[in-house]
């Protein structure tokens, strides 16, 4: 079992990663002792594929269950009263764990009623996809979507730790596979240098899904992530690299109603983006193709004919990014390198003739 600590002073935690559940009972054990009371909260998918392995192994006689219907539409004001409403019934007191055993849509929802039911009770993740596993389940960003925006209410609450069964990667669909890796490009393309070509020359066995090679490339994904973390929990500053990408993704996302998943979404935003960064002259031509190829290569789009260029400009005004009215995206200065860069009307329009250019394109 690999183990990597997420240093947060008292909020420090550590994310465990293996290739089965086996190790769980021990370590929640560990943390929490034989007499705690569990809740897990999972999708209806992720139930039946792992609730009964799962609770036969943590052995869990004061455990019980809240499952949701699987899928974005649950990342919902809805389904977090429905939690509040279970935990009130059941009398469910602060000494509780809640577990979000399941995908990013679960770890977020979860992690947003662990920071609010009695002002706050204690959580575990157990990411089961791999958008989960690299990237939500690390760094305590937690939270719903409403008003048809993405995330747009959530807290940041970390959790007591993160447990990573790679296995459970075998059970997940191809499409929802391939928009993880995504997220494993954007660690590759803010990590640094040699963090990229590490990606590139890995992702054949990321696209094999090789489990033994799987745990390693997993926790030098979350490590990447883990450092900006620690410099900037709050995303103030470098953080926010992590949102390469993600402005126009978030828009994207949000205006198919979650038809596309947040991984090909960010996958067009992400070539939009280092188009615009060519344009002005950050990177070279040659930057785009490598990724471009890259995205190719792992089976995510890079346009799409559905899109509403305006549209999609209206919603990035609503990024979590946007200060005084600016809208601040990350862009790529190398393969490797990002920095934060504040758009002007000029560099709006070239974005939008970009997002024009590519419903064409389609
Ligand atoms: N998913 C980006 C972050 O957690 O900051």
């Amino acid at each position: 079992m690999f183990q990597l600590d997420v240093h947060l002073f008292e909020k420090s935690y550590s994310i465990y990663v293996d290739n089965s559940f086996r190790k769980i009972r021990e370590l929640f054990e560990e943390y929490f002792g034989t007499d705690t009371y569990y809740i897990v909260i999972t999708d209806n998918n992720v139930f039946n594929y792992y609730y009964d392995e799962f609770k036969k192994v943590l052995n869990g006689e004061r455990i019980e269950c809240f499952v949701f219907d699987a899928g974005e539409h649950s990342k919902s004001f809805e389904t977090v009263e429905k939690i509040y409403d279970f935990l009130i019934k059941r009398s469910i007191d602060k000494k509780c764990v809640l577990i979000a055993l399941g995908g990013g849509v679960v770890g977020d929802v979860t992690g947003f009623v662990a920071g609010t039911y009695m002002c706050g009770v204690r959580y575990v993740q157990v990411p089961t996809t791999l958008l989960a596993q690299v990237d939500s389940s690390i760094g305590g960003k937690t939270g719903i979507d409403g008003y048809t925006l993405k995330n747009i209410i959530g807290i940041f609450k970390q959790p007591e730790f993160v447990f990573i069964n790679t296995s459970t990667l075998e059970t997940l669909n191809d499409r929802h596979y391939r928009a993880g890796i995504t997220e494993m490009l954007v660690h590759g393309l803010v990590g640094g240098v040699e963090a990229f070509d590490y990606l590139q020359n890995n992702m054949n066995k990321i696209l094999l899904r090789d489990n033994d090679a799987m745990q390693e490339i997993i926790v030098r994904s979350c490590d990447i992530k883990v450092k900006l973390v620690e410099n900037d929990e709050f995303e103030n500053s470098v953080r926010s690299y992590l949102n390469l990408g993600h402005t126009i993704g978030h828009a994207i996302e949000g205006w198919t109603n979650y038809q596309i998943l947040h991984g090909e979404a960010v996958s067009i935003g992400i070539y939009a983006i280092f188009k615009f960064a060519c344009q002005k002259g950050f990177i070279k031509i040659n930057d785009v193709k490598i990724v471009n190829d890259l995205l190719m290569k792992i089976g995510l789009p890079i346009c799409l004919n559905t899109i509403e260029p305006i549209q999609i400009m209206k919603r990035m005004r609503y990024d979590k990014k946007v200060k005084n009215g600016k809208i601040y995206v990350i862009i790529p200065t190398k393969l490797g390198e990002v920095c934060i860069y504040p758009l002007n009307a000029n560099d709006e329009d070239i974005i939008l003739q970009i997002l024009k250019s590519l419903k064409q394109a389609f």
